[in-house]
Order: structure tokens, then sequence, then C-alpha cells
């Protein structure tokens, strides 16, 4: 069935939209909050006469309200979910067909890396590293046979900003290709990135839009219908589809994205006031900081600057005693969370992009900066940088 955006919402702000795109009451009980559908096939009254839902694979309310509210956020006209930002990625990856070749950002996740490296490098689809901070140098170095440009932005874990808009413009003299956008870093509420050009967006769920740590998940918004047509083909065919409850969780997270995103931000900007005075600090990489590279990208195409810092410690030994030296920062693997994280992406996150041109500095800490009181993140992790 269409899993499109709810036209009722267009007219509503962000917030309003969170809490109530794709959300009414149930209409059999008036339940308040979408139910879990948690079934695997749905009742038939003839056969092929049905409510709209056959098998839960091809289609589930609980996983309809979630769509239709993130499509609503992307302010897109379509939206379709996963079972992770990397069964997200998949299925619009399989866009490509052998021969194809696809131009990324030479600084991102680690697993798009190696998803687009490994897997889709041995079905036949060629790719490039480029450097998308630069549009005009894509332009003139434009790889033969171009079918996509992915990028993301702010990258994981360097922060670069890439200006979509820029990039857009130059993907647009090539009408045959198109420019996917990760904007699992900024979210739909400090970015959107259809809205400067890009053909499609793609979420790791998992992070900022869930929000608290307990549900994998991933989703793409478009406004081609050919494309979101290939996406529910794919949902189906392939059947990389979230279960009724990671639904729920998801849709529960994203009723207080835009809370929770003001207060990531502004609890980054502390942090990043502290580590930019601390004397065993070498660089801190955050687009709010005014000298950033992408400060005036970031302004342009963003409502604040999010929720993740990166920064220098001059030595792997550093950055691996600062990660492991926090208490009240957790050492663990993804973000976008109520609750901080502290990584060392070299040895955990971007692993597979060792000796690959994605390769990240070895000296590099990444935070993941969650909502609690600022002050108490700041006592920690001064006291991790202060034992250096
Ligand atoms: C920017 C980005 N995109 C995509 C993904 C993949 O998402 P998932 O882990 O939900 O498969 C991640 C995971 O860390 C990520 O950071």
């Amino acid at each position: 069935m269409a899993e499109v955006g709810n036209d009722r919402s267009r007219g509503w702000g962000f917030d309003t939209r969170a809490i109530h795109a794709g959300q009414d009451p149930e209409p059999t009980t008036g339940a308040v909050t979408v139910p879990v559908f948690q079934t695997s096939t749905f009742a038939q009254e003839a056969v092929g006469k049905h409510s709209g839902y056959e098998y839960a694979r091809t289609g589930n309310p609980t996983r309809t309200a979630l769509q239709t509210a993130l499509a609503a956020l992307e302010d897109a006209a379509f939206g379709v979910s996963f079972a992770s930002g990397l069964a997200a990625e998949d299925a619009i990856l399989r866009l490509l067909e052998p021969g194809d070749h696809i131009v990324m950002g030479n600084d991102a996740y680690g697993g798009t890396f190696r998803l687009i490296s490994k897997v889709f490098g041995r079905a036949g689809i060629t790719w490039s590293a480029h450097d998308l901070t630069d549009p005009a140098s894509l332009g003139r170095d434009w790889p033969n046979n171009t079918k996509m440009v992915w990028a993301e932005t702010p990258t994981n874990p360097l922060l670069t900003v890439i200006d979509i808009a820029a990039v857009a413009s130059v993907v647009a003299q090539h009408p045959e290709a198109r420019l996917v956008v990760d904007n699992t870093f900024a979210t739909p509420y400090l970015q959107q990135p259809l809205a400067h050009g890009a053909d499609i967006v793609v979420h790791s769920t998992t992070k900022y839009i869930g929000g608290h740590s307990d549900v994998v998940g991933g989703f793409v918004a478009t406004n081609e219908s050919d494309v979101h047509d290939h996406l529910t083909f794919i949902q189906n065919a392939v059947g990389a589809v979230p279960g009724p409850w990671d639904c729920y969780l998801t849709l529960r997270g994203v009723k207080t994205l835009g809370v929770r995103m003001d207060r990531h931000c502004t609890n980054a900007a502390k942090l990043v006031e502290l580590l930019s005075s601390h004397p065993k600090v070498t660089s801190v990489l955050w687009p709010g900081v005014a000298t950033h590279p992408g400060h005036g990208a970031a302004r342009k195409q963003m409502r604040d600057f999010g929720g993740m810092v990166s920064f220098q410690t001059g030595t792997r030994d550093a950055a691996m005693r600062v990660s492991e030296g926090t208490e009240l920062f957790t050492l663990a693997e993804s973000l976008g969370a109520v609750e901080s994280l502290i990584e060392h992406p070299g040895a955990m996150t971007h692993l597979s992009a060792a000796g690959s041109p994605l390769e990240v500095p070895d000296d590099l800490v990444r935070l993941s900066v969650g909502i609690e009181d600022s002050a108490d993140l700041m006592a920690d992790l001064k006291q991790a940088l202060d034992q250096l």
C-alpha cells in the first residue's frame, strides 16, 4: 500500500507533525497512541477484499504511521522504513545496475563504505571517493557512468559539512544521476536535504530519531514516485522490514525529536567550549565553531549545529585513554540517544574503513552528547582529559 506523507500535516510546524502526523487516534477503539499491530497477517472479507493490509512484510499499520510521520518531518511525499539504516541504504543502492558508478564522499560512516565497496562492488558497481566539500571539482572530474552521488552531512565522524545545494546543482547537470543525502547526524529537525535539492534522504533511525538506544531502524524519504515504487518493491521483495514494536518505539522517540535536538545542541556547544580551551586537545571538530571550514554551509542549511562533537588528542594512546576514562559518557558505538556516549572511531565504528580513502585519524575521539545536565557532562569530560 502507498505510504505517503500526510497532506493534512503540511501546514503544521515540526513538533506538531512529530506528534500528530500519521498518528490520529485509532478509529476502532479511540486509542490515542498508535497501537503495536503485533500480527503477521490480516483477515480478508473475501479473496483480495481487505482493509489495505494482507501480510505484515508488505504492510503493517504501525509501520504506516511511522512512515507517514517521518515523511512529514522531511517534508517528503513518500517515506519507507527498513529494519536498519544499512538496510535502507541497501534498498537505495539497488537502484544501481552493474556497470554504474557511485561517487561517495571521502568521509562517511564506515558501514556505508563497507556496503558500497564490499557488497555492491562485488555486484559490478564501481565507486570512487571524492571530496564533496569541493563540488566544482566533482563537476570537472565527473566519472563516467555516475548514477548516484552519496553525501553525508555532517559526516561521521569528522563533522565535515557538505553544501547540499552546491552538490545538488552539480548533480543536476547529469539528469541520469541522483543525489542521496544521509541526514542521520542532522535529523530533519536541523536540516531537510530535499529542500536543498537532494533526490533521496536516508536515515539510520537507530540514532536521533529513535533517540533512546533501544531500537535499530532505517528510513528513506523522496519526492519521486518511481523511487518510492522501487523502495516499496525492495521492502517487500527483500523483506528487511522493521517489526511493529520497533516502529512503535521509533514513533515514540519521534514525538520528542525537536526538544531533544535543542538540548543536544546546547549541551554540545558547552562541551565544545571546554574542549577548545583544554591543553590536551589539539583540535575540536564541530560545525558550530566559527573557524570550522563548513561553518558557513552549516549556517545556511542547518537550524543548529547538532549534538555530535569530535576532537583530537595528538596520539592514539591519549585518544584511547580519554575514551576509557569517562564515567557518565559511556564507551559505546552508536549515537544520538538521550545518554552521552564516547568512542574511538578508528578502532570501533570506522574500523572497516582502515586502509581506505575513508580512514579516520587514530587520535580522534567522537562524542555523542546526550541531554543530561551539561555541568555533569563537562565535569566528567574534564576529569578524563585532566588525567592525560
Ligand atoms: C551516518 C550513519 N548512516 C548510517 C548508519 C547505519 O545505520 P544502522 O546502524 O541503523 O544500520 C550509521 C550507523 O552508525 C550512521 O552513523
